[in-house]
């Protein structure tokens, strides 16, 4: 049986709001579908091989060994679309406390982060909630990587939410990660929106999620990153 999520209803077909509604795309295919195929969209968007991939820099704030956010990162890498390289940044593990006295010592940990950020297309965060925000530990390297001042890796980056979480989801950390995008200068998807109820309850038992409707909803948020990030560079 397929899980619930948040993002269902966002995912069924709306041809007229679809941020990524693509002209001549077949409209009578779209009640029959769950949610829109992501290689029909490369092929009306004209996308061949010949067309270089985006690279994605994909960022767990969870520490947690079996963190289910971790598990969303692996489930995005695995079910990205053509043309969507995903990098598992992996454990934030090692970055220390951001203190602007030792922030020109930068450490070795937090140098290959922002070299890692600067090099992505884009960027993909799979957070936890934590009382209703985003964990320290996230914010901790977000702020690492937006400095020495001048120097802000996120600047201009697209980037994608997905959010593993309790009874909410994780909405709330969602939000408040976009109050720092503004900051930022990041530019985010809005939508699906990719926030996974209950989520320890939907891993199976090699700690993966294998629900079609929960890896569907993850590679439809990379095929609206991947959208957005070409949108955005074409200027
Ligand atoms: C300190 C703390 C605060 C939490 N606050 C929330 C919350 O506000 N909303 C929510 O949905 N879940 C909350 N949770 C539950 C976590 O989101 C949930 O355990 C999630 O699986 C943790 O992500 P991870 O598996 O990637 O480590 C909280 C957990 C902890 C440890």
């Amino acid at each position: 049986m397929a899980a619930r999520t948040h993002t269902l209803s966002r995912l069924r077909p709306s041809p007229r709001k679809s941020p990524f509604r693509l002209k001549n795309f077949p409209r009578s295919n779209a009640s029959t579908q769950k949610y829109r195929p992501a290689y029909h969209i490369g092929w009306q968007r004209g996308l061949s091989s010949e067309v270089p991939p985006i690279r994605v820099l994909a960022i767990a704030g969870s520490l947690r060994k079996d963190s289910v956010n971790k598990a969303l990162v692996r489930a995005a890498i695995q079910v990205a679309p053509p043309g969507v390289i995903v990098e598992d940044f992996g454990d934030l593990d090692g970055i220390p406390l951001f203190n602007e006295d030792i922030e020109k010592e930068m450490p070795e940990k937090v140098k290959s982060l922002k070299a890692k950020i600067a090099a992505a297309d884009a960027i993909l965060i799979a957070t936890p909630e934590y009382n209703n925000s985003v964990p320290g530990v996230l914010k901790n390297a977000i702020d690492w990587a937006s400095r020495p001042m001048g120097d802000n890796s996120f600047e201009d980056k697209p980037v994608a939410i997905m959010s593993g979480g309790g009874h909410t989801g994780g909405f709330r950390a969602q939000l408040h990660l976009r109050h720092v995008f503004v900051y930022l200068n990041m530019h985010p998807v809005n939508k699906p929106q990719v926030a996974i109820t209950n989520a320890k309850t939907k891993l199976n038992a090699s700690g993966e999620f294998t629900d079609p409707a929960i890896r569907g909803s993850v590679r439809q948020l990379l095929v609206a990153l991947d959208v957005w990030t070409r949108r955005l560079k074409k200027g």
